[in-house]
């Protein structure tokens, strides 16, 4: 956590003080550009920006969650962590990573709220049990409704992290034992303050897009450029598919009958093994996992869909998107509005590929 008398700081201040070169400011500002897709051209404005930005203090809230998207966060390798830690941005309460635990660290949240009403950003992982006046989550006796609606109520913006958080992920899914509901959807029924809202999705989101989103944020400021469902169209404005390396193949028609046939040992499409990136907005094709690695096409798993809404109940990981819910008249209608916001129809997509099969019978 960083120390109180350096808040106020500016982030320029803060580097200087710390050592950091202009060199490797201007690195970390080259960086932050290529996150938010912006030309090199961009950089002077950024380093600008960034040298006279307030680090804001961050508060981070967990609810009904699995750790999963903490973990995912802390595997950022640009910018890494711990620069957005110690030099970005002031984290002042996470219960994952912080030291503090039981009453030291209820005092560390509520000293927050108090000292930076109105200026923080909230960032929330986890859905929100609302059935029963939301008895099925409590942390040191209060509902989670209850934490959210109180630091809501103090926070200049809300960053949803992971699809729980954004769209009530698993825990929403059916028979949605707890009520469980979003961010988003407790702001549309009143039950907390109506703040500027990120959905940052994912089962988990990719690290490099919760940072770039806070990067974003501190260069200028605001929320960024959103999709219909509230996240960036700077990381969610393709699909998958879009990008897949494997698409050449989807496009021949050649497509992995099953996971160890010759088809997917040459890397042909998943289309026929449930892979759900047609309809699937993320940027995992292009920012990759684990320091760019691989993403789990690449691996050799079809997308799940998981940044999507209702991922879960769609489910049929394994079915075509052709099949099953996906192949239903509302199943089609929904990915073929998704894509028409982007250009690309799943109706059509699922109609190319009858064609592409047809022609191979
Ligand atoms: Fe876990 Fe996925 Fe929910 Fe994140 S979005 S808390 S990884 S279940
Ligand atoms: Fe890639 Fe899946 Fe599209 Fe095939 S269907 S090209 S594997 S994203
Ligand atoms: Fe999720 Fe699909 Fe990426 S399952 S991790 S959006 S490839």
């Amino acid at each position: 956590m960083a120390k109180d008398d350096d808040k106020e700081q500016t982030l320029g201040e803060v580097l200087r003080q710390q050592g950091v070169s202009r060199r490797g400011f201007l690195k970390f500002c080259a960086t932050t550009a290529s996150l938010m897709a912006l030309p090199p051209s961009m950089v002077p404005a950024i380093a600008k920006a960034l040298d006279k930005a307030l680090r804001p203090s961050v508060i981070y809230l967990s609810f009904q969650e699995c750790t999963g998207c903490a973990e995912s966060l802390t595997r950022s390798h640009s910018p890494t962590l711990e620069s957005l830690m110690f030099n970005a941005i002031s984290l002042d309460y996470q219960e994952t990573l912080q030291a503090a635990a039981g009453t030291a660290a209820e005092a560390a949240l509520h000293d927050a709220m108090k000292k930076f009403h109105g200026k923080y950003l909230l960032l929330v992982d986890g859905s929100i049990p609302v059935k029963d006046d939301g008895v099925y989550s409590t942390i040191a006796g209060k509902t989670n409704l209850q934490i959210m609606k109180e630091a809501a109520e103090g926070a200049a913006a809300v960053v949803a992290v992971g699809t729980c958080s954004s769209f009530g992920g698993i825990p929403k899914a059916n028979p949605n034992p707890t009520g469980a509901v979003s961010v988003g959807d407790l702001m549309k029924s009143g039950q907390i303050a109506t703040k500027p809202l990120i959905n940052v999705s994912g089962c988990p989101p990719i690290p490099v897009v919760i940072t770039g989103v806070l990067a974003h944020y501190l260069t200028f400021g605001e929320v960024p450029a959103l999709d219909v469902h509230g996240r960036p169209k700077v990381f969610f404005g393709e699909t998958i598919h879009d990008r897949c390396y494997r698409r050449p193949f989807y496009d021949q028609g050649k497509f992995a009958k099953t996971f160890d046939d010759e088809g997917a040992r040459s890397g042909w499409c998943l289309y026929e093994l449930g892979c759900k990136g047609p309809t699937t907005y993320n940027a995992c094709a292009t920012t990759k996992w684990n320091g760019g690695v691989s993403f789990p096409v690449e691996s050799g798993h079809g997308c799940l869909g998981c940044s999507e809404p209702d991922f879960w109940d769609k489910g049929s990981f394994y079915a075509p998107l052709s099949t099953g819910h996906w192949g239903t008249a509302e199943g089609i209608a929904a990915a073929a509005a998704a894509g028409a916001a982007i250009g690309i129809g799943a109706a059509a997509m699922s109609r190319r590929h009858q064609d592409t099969i047809s022609k191979e019978e």
